[in-house]
């Protein structure tokens, strides 16, 4: 049955996601550099850029198995872009050029309606503003067998979190210190929403937990 994943999620060791302030010059806010730092390394990673050979260890492995079996995908609008508000025009397509990598269709979370986008290479964005289920409906249909990654950022995965909806999270720890920004974990019970750490495993630069949500009956 197709799964709600989040994969490859770069926390640092005080619970952050992303830093604060995120503009065109940081997309992952001050500081988040940081929590992705292992994620840059990593083949995946340079392969897609265009940069060469990269790591191919634990991390790698990691970084290759979010990628599997994926049909479809789920964004909240600040991981799409830096604008806020109201569109002020469609020239915002992304941080990701013409060709993203994601090569299926994406789901953005917004407020603001906005007509969908096609571009190279398979991704097609599409904009929903009717909530966290009719997205996840939405992405579910478009992935069929395969599963839905959820890819952030923090707002939203705290939001299917608390909504139960999270069939495995990976989060991969980074022992660095954010101080301020968005913190992933703070306020949720996952013990409560039934979720429990089923691996833990060490890569070069970061440690991987994977969290599921026990399956009832
Ligand atoms: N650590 C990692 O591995 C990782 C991965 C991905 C992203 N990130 C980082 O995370 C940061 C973004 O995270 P974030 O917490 O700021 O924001 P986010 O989760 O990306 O987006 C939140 C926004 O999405 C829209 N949204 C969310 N839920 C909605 C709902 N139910 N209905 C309608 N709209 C909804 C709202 O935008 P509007 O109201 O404005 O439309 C909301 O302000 C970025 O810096 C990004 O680079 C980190």
């Amino acid at each position: 049955m197709s799964k709600l994943r989040v994969q490859c999620f770069g926390v640092s060791l005080d619970g952050y996601g992303a830093g604060t302030d995120q503009d065109l010059q940081n997309p992952l806010g001050v500081r988040g550099p940081e929590i992705m730092e292992w994620f840059l390394a990593t083949n995946v990673w340079k392969k897609m850029h265009g940069l060469g050979a990269g790591e191919t260890g634990v991390d790698n492995r990691f970084a290759e198995r979010s990628f599997e079996n994926i049909g479809a995908w789920i964004l909240g609008r600040n991981m799409f872009g830096p604008v806020r508000g109201p569109w002020p025009d469609d020239s915002w397509k992304g941080w990701w050029g013409d060709e993203p990598p994601y090569h299926v269709p994406v789901f953005v979370l917004t407020h603001y309606a906005r007509a969908p986008i096609k571009m190279k290479g398979g991704t097609e964005f599409f904009f929903v503003t009717d909530g966290i289920e009719s997205a996840l409906d939405q992405a579910k249909n478009a992935a069929g067998e395969r599963d839905v990654r959820l890819g952030g950022g923090v707002a939203t995965i705290r939001e299917y979190l608390r909504a139960g909806l999270i069939d495995e999270l990976h989060l991969a720890m980074r022992p660095v210190l954010i101080g301020a920004g968005e913190n992933l974990m703070s306020g949720i019970d996952l013990r409560a929403l039934g979720y429990s750490c089923t691996e833990s495993i060490a890569g070069e630069r970061a440690h991987h937990v994977i969290l599921r949500k026990a399956t009832m009956g």
